[in-house]
């Protein structure tokens, strides 16, 4: 990738957001969270990504609190969903290749092998998932130049994750107990450097 290369990161203030901001610090970088656009209104989304005519847009930003999802129904619609759409339709309009990232949670987790990219076992578990899944099909339909990127558990330098808390409870207290019916694969952030390469 060149290092000219133009390109936009979304929820740039978000724990993913943040080492990605680092890792591709050689790049001709725009970093943009919630102050700076909404991704829930098109307006916006349109007129601020169509002026900056980026490359490549990296959407880090999302309704991430997996609980208060099956509250806000609405609200992880509108960023899991709704958001994914104006920015494939903007990133299409622009020739932009837009990184969208989604998670393992659109899966029903039944299949102990595991899944592929093209495995069709789509099954959410809980709101959080469903949102998400319903993002990826917006995305897909749309088309233009896009990655659609699973991932899971990620922890980073920063931000609340599961193995900061594990480390945290570890130096705290001399026994931990946590719940022992899930199963999931840590992700580093910081290794987004591997395939950023
Ligand atoms: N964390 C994980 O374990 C995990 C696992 C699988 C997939 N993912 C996916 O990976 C991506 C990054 O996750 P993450 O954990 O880094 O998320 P995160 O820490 O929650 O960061 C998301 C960022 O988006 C911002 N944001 C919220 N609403 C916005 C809006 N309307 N317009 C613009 N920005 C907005 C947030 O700001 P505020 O904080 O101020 O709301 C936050 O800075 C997400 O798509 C997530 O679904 C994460």
């Amino acid at each position: 990738m060149d290092k000219q290369t133009k390109i936009l990161i979304l929820g740039a203030k978000g724990m993913l957001g943040q080492d990605l901001v680092k890792i591709l610090a050689d790049f001709s970088l725009t970093l943009w969270d919630k102050g700076e656009i909404d991704i829930t209104d098109q307006n916006m989304v349109d007129k601020k990504i169509t002026a900056l005519n980026p490359q490549i847009i990296i959407n880090c930003a999302a309704y991430t609190a997996v609980d208060n999802c099956e509250i806000h129904k609405d609200l992880a619609l509108q960023l899991n969903n709704q958001a994914v759409g104006y920015l494939a339709f903007c990133a299409k309009r622009i020739g932009a290749i837009l990184v969208h990232i989604s998670t393992d949670y659109v899966f029903n987790g039944q299949n102990v092998k595991g899944y592929s990219e093209d495995s069709q076992e789509f099954g959410p578990v809980n709101f959080y998932g469903e949102s998400k899944l319903s993002g990826e099909k917006t995305l897909k339909n749309i088309g233009g130049k896009y990655y659609l990127i699973r991932t899971s558990w990620i922890y980073g330098k920063n931000g609340k994750n599961f193995v900061e808390t594990m480390l945290k409870l570890g130096a705290e207290q001399k026994e931990v107990r946590v719940v022992n019916d899930q199963f999931g694969k840590p992700t580093y952030a910081v290794d987004w450097r591997l395939s950023c390469n």
